[in-house]
């Protein structure tokens, strides 16, 4: 939880749009295409990356229309404010055998690239049929393990950003689109 004692407080700290709703939208719909052409019919399991990315995949399982399963899995990055302490964590894993399913892994955002490489490796163990990723955003510049999304939505520069499901300790996931955070 974040301290902030006033609702000035909170919206001051929205320091200004960086992508705005519309923009999302358009890109949440080309993304779904991507995703029908790749699978062409053949049946899907969303995972989605929690917490961050479940108002992503909200809009995502509703921009497929291949047949779809969805299922949640949370990892958690220890962070110090906006600064990432470099620990993931699997605070929850997946209820169900993966074997069998063409696996699209939703993701919000990849930074360092710690948490998307951990969690394929982890999944890839456990033999899917095929495993791709999509990401809504990347920042490309604060990579520290080598990683590529299949499907990337936004490229953003090396800004602490907040809204459409990224948090700043845990506010602010409810905001229509994506801000870059005041410190
Ligand atoms: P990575 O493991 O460094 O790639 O970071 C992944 C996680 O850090 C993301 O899934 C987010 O939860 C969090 N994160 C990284 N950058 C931001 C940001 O700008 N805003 C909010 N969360 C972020
Ligand atoms: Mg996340």
């Amino acid at each position: 939880m974040l301290d902030l004692k006033t609702k000035s407080e909170y919206e001051r700290r929205i320091k200004g749009v960086l992508i705005t709703e519309e923009e999302i939208a358009r890109e949440v719909k080309r993304a779904g295409a991507e995703i029908d052409k790749i699978y062409d019919g053949r049946p899907i399991l969303l995972v989605s990356i929690l917490k961050g990315s479940f108002v992503f995949l909200a809009d995502i399982c509703r921009a497929v229309s291949v047949p779809s399963e969805v299922a949640f899995m949370c990892a958690k990055s220890y962070y110090e404010g906006t600064v990432s302490s470099g620990v993931v964590k699997i605070t929850m894993d997946l209820d169900m055998d993966i074997s069998g399913y063409h696996v699209v892994i939703i993701e919000d955002i990849v930074d360092t690239g710690r948490t998307l490489s951990d969690i394929i490796r982890i999944l890839s163990a456990r033999n899917p049929l095929s495993m791709h990723v999509v990401t809504l955003l990347d920042k490309p510049s604060r990579r520290l393990v080598d990683f590529k999304a299949d499907i990337s939505l936004f490229t953003i520069p090396d800004r602490f950003v907040i809204g459409y499901g990224l948090d700043c300790g845990e506010y602010y996931r409810n905001l229509p689109y994506i801000a870059e955070y005041e410190e």
